[in-house]
């Protein structure tokens, strides 16, 4: 089989890794860096003895490029990435999906049309402790509710940028990696009911802190809530994980999943765990298909954090049919 010839967009943390394990993986041979950044776009490009190009658009227009990683900040990954499918360009892309509705909406119509694969970086699907979670929720009777709740002193050892909310999105839309796993067990939602408190936020849309909460209605039923804040007042970070099913009560408390009902508590048997990346995974979602499922998922987890933030504006109750 022919090597996929890719091309990574970005030159920061992600794109250095994916460029390393896309380098490392069989089946991909890497052709090119496009980065807006004149001085380590060409550092990363030389490291890997490939071509630099200054934007996106330059990778788009080759031919001898079947596919791109995209690495640069949330609000652009939208946009390229509907330009990529569009030249007839394989995507990966770091999530979330897209910082804006109506680019959720192409791209979501996208899945429905597009020969090239969309792959969002979601390491969910390979997790063992995941897939554990996604087997006993389908055997535990309906979903009542899901909640999950962060607490964090500081604000991690994340890129400033992350706190950025016109750039990343509120933090439903930057840790989307946490709603992720709940719409992959319980699909998506109908409605979402966001609330948030910003502590000094700037005009260039930074802030110091904040406290975050949004509900939403599954469209299979139940109810899901996350709750985060950070900068707060708090010893050390704190994490919880709630899933009330009739069956049962599935709990994580930072240490893996169990399953308690009226008669005790026992550990969920971890899934065998994954021998491909997530590299690996976007080759098979190239040769053989079926990626479909996983990048719907992937865009209906994005929506809820970018309906979070509508709610947040309009301070009203918003339903994803009114978006989509
Ligand atoms: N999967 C994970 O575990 C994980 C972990 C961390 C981050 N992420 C996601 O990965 C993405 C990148 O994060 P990072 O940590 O790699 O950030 P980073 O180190 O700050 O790198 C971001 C890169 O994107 C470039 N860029 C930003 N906006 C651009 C634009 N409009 N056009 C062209 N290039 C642009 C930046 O160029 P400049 O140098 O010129 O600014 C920089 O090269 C983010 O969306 C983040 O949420 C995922």
């Amino acid at each position: 089989m022919k090597n996929i010839r890719i091309g990574i967009i970005g030159s920061g943390g992600m794109a250095s890794r994916h460029a390393q394990n896309f380098s490392q993986t069989d089946g991909f041979e890497l052709i090119a860096i496009a980065a807006r950044n004149p001085e380590t776009g060409p550092v990363l490009a030389s490291r890997h003895g490939i071509d630099y190009l200054p934007t996106y658009r330059d990778i788009l227009k080759r031919d001898d490029i079947d596919a791109i990683a995209i690495c640069t900040y949330n609000d652009t990954h939208g946009e390229i990435a509907l330009a990529a499918l569009d030249a007839n360009k394989h995507v990966f892309t770091e999530y979330p999906a897209t910082r804006n509705i109506d680019e959720a909406r192409q791209l979501l119509s996208r899945i429905d049309h597009s020969s090239r694969v969309l792959r969002v970086g979601h390491n969910e699907v390979l997790s063992p402790s995941h897939r554990a979670l996604k087997r006993q929720t389908a055997q535990t009777g309906n979903l009542i509710t899901a909640l999950f709740t962060r607490l964090t002193p500081g604000r991690g050892q994340r890129p400033e940028i992350l706190f950025n909310i016109s750039i990343s999105g509120p933090p439903a839309l930057f840790f989307v990696y946490n709603i992720y796993p709940f719409v992959d067990c319980f699909g998506p939602a109908t409605w979402i009911e966001a609330t948030a408190h910003y502590e000094n936020l700037r005009d260039d849309s930074t802030y110091d802190s904040f406290a975050n909460s949004v509900t939403v209605g599954f469209e299979n039923g139940g109810i899901g809530q996350w709750n985060w804040a950070g900068g707060i007042e708090i010893s050390q970070a704190e994490e919880y994980r709630h899933i009330v099913m009739t069956g049962g009560t599935l709990i994580n408390r930072g240490d893996g999943w169990c399953l308690s009902t009226k008669s005790g508590e026992r550990d969920l048997p971890a899934a065998e765990p994954s021998d491909i990346t997530i590299q690996t995974q976007f080759l098979n979602d190239i040769h053989n298909g079926n990626w479909q499922t996983d990048a719907r998922t992937a865009i209906n987890a994005a929506l809820i954090g970018l309906a979070a933030e509508r709610s947040m504006e309009e301070n009203r109750r918003i339903t994803l049919s009114e978006l989509l």
